[in-house]
């Protein structure tokens, strides 16, 4: 029977992948036999996550909230890699700060990548032609990995 949580050969796009939750989402689905592209601003930290899978994804320096530019990154990955299987949106501001000091450039700061830019990406992921295999989905992680 077909096992809808066999990653083994899967094509996935994780984006804040040089850090914190992204990183480990990475090295989780390289130890299950996926094949990642990994996405973040912080081209250092994309390459030392890359180095941890073996140097096995591919990885694009890329601001999530420069929409123009995700859209010809994801053409980019899928020139090299044909359509994909999944994405995982990471990237964010981890920010925790009390209501009293929270301004509303804060807000729309952390908002334009934590919530928007994950729907732009979904969206283009699903609309844009073939970047989205057939069987493909996006996800979205709400989750916090446990040690
Ligand atoms: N770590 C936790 O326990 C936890 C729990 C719940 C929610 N979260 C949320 O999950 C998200 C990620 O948390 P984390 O701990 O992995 O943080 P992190 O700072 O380690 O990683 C976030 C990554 O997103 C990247 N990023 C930020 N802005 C970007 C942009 N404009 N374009 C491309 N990449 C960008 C950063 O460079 C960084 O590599 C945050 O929004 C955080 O609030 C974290």
């Amino acid at each position: 029977m077909m096992n809808p949580f066999q990653l083994a050969g899967k094509k996935i796009i994780v984006t804040g992948a040089a850090s914190g939750i992204g990183r480990d989402t990475v090295k989780l689905l390289y130890e299950l036999g996926a094949k990642c592209v990994l996405l973040d601003i912080n081209e250092a930290g994309l390459a030392e996550t890359n180095h941890l899978i073996d140097d096995s994804g591919l990885y694009y320096m890329c601001d999530l909230t420069q929409f123009d530019a995700v859209q010809a990154t994801l053409q980019m990955a899928k020139d090299q890699m044909g359509s994909f299987d999944g994405l995982v949106h990471c990237a964010g501001i981890p920010s925790v700060v009390p209501l009293r000091g929270l301004t509303s450039e804060m807000y729309e700061k952390v908002q334009k990548i934590n919530t928007q830019a994950g729907l732009q990406l979904a969206k283009c992921f699903q609309e844009e032609e073939c970047i989205m295999g057939k069987d493909g989905a996006p996800l979205y992680l709400f989750l916090r990995f446990m040690d």
